[in-house]
């Protein structure tokens, strides 16, 4: 599976607002859904999902850290299966490495349920090359991971490569950083693109998806109006001299890489 170039993330959309941005941005031809356990919004996605066939949308959650034990996945996913009101998972990823388990084993006890066709395909997400090497070897499509052109994680992306796992970039909008970033305006004013599509298009331009969030239909709009225009190979280049180990979340993580 190849996993589409943008997505919708649904962390913080929360009852009707929910389901409404998820009909509209089927409209404007989102089909990549992400979700997770904690986001607390399964009965909403799995509602709003039903506007089109099953087969065409992509599914995604995530188990959190306190039920990777291989027992508690076993009753996890026949609970994310009813609160989704769905027969399988597209993509079902382990939200956190729980350095208290084994995370080869919780993705043996994921990987049973791609056996019944409750689960296309699994990942993992917030891995780093340590975690990457525990789990070597198996089918695991992607590593879901904070990335953006301040924090370009240049180590874990070389080391999915070398692996054969799609990167997909979450928060990657720098909670609004780029607008105020000169080098990003710059090249935005050039191509009549706001600084938050350049950056969004540098991620998709070095082939890593992304899955920004939006409640307004106006970001919406923008987060998909991405294929109209390219980044020179000087551009590029500009953006990837911005890597400055900069996160924007709160998890107090290391990104030793
Ligand atoms: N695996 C993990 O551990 C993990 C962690 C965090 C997030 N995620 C996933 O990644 C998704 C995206 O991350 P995120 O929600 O943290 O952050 P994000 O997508 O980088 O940013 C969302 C924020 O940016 C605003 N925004 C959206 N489009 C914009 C645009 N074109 N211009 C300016 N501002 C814009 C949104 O505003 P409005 O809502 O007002 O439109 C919202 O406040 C999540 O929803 C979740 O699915 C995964």
């Amino acid at each position: 599976m190849k996993l589409p170039l943008v997505g919708l993330g649904t962390y913080k959309l929360q009852g009707d607002t929910c389901k409404r941005v998820i009909r509209q941005a089927f409209d404007l031809g989102y089909r990549h859904i992400d979700t997770a356990d904690v986001y607390q919004n399964h009965k909403e996605v799995g509602h709003a999902i039903k506007e089109l066939p099953r087969n065409e949308v992509l599914l995604a959650t995530k188990i959190f850290e306190n039920d990777l034990l291989p027992e508690r996945v076993e009753k996890t996913v026949p609970r994310f299966l009813d609160e989704l009101q769905v027969d399988y998972i597209d993509l079902l990823l382990i939200h956190w490495p729980n350095p208290q388990v084994n995370l080869a084993e919780t993705l043996e006890a994921m990987l049973a349920f791609k056996g019944k066709g409750q689960v296309k395909e699994v990942g993992v997400s917030n891995f780093v090359r340590s975690h990457l090497e525990q789990v070597k070897g198996l089918p695991i499509l992607t590593n879901q991971i904070e990335l953006q052109p301040y924090l370009q994680r240049r180590s874990v992306v070389a080391k999915c490569k070398e692996l054969g796992i799609q990167v997909t970039s979450y928060r990657s909008l720098a909670k609004g950083e780029f607008e105020n970033d000169e080098t990003i305006f710059a090249i935005a004013k050039k191509h009549g693109k706001s600084p938050s599509q350049v950056a969004l298009k540098w991620i998709i331009q070095n082939d890593i998806s992304i899955i920004p969030k939006a409640s307004s239909i106006e970001h919406l709009k923008a987060n998909i109006d991405l294929f109209d225009f390219e980044l020179t190979s000087d551009e590029l280049k500009q953006i990837d001299q911005l890597d400055s180990n900069k996160t924007f979340t709160s998890y107090g993580g290391t990104f030793e890489d």
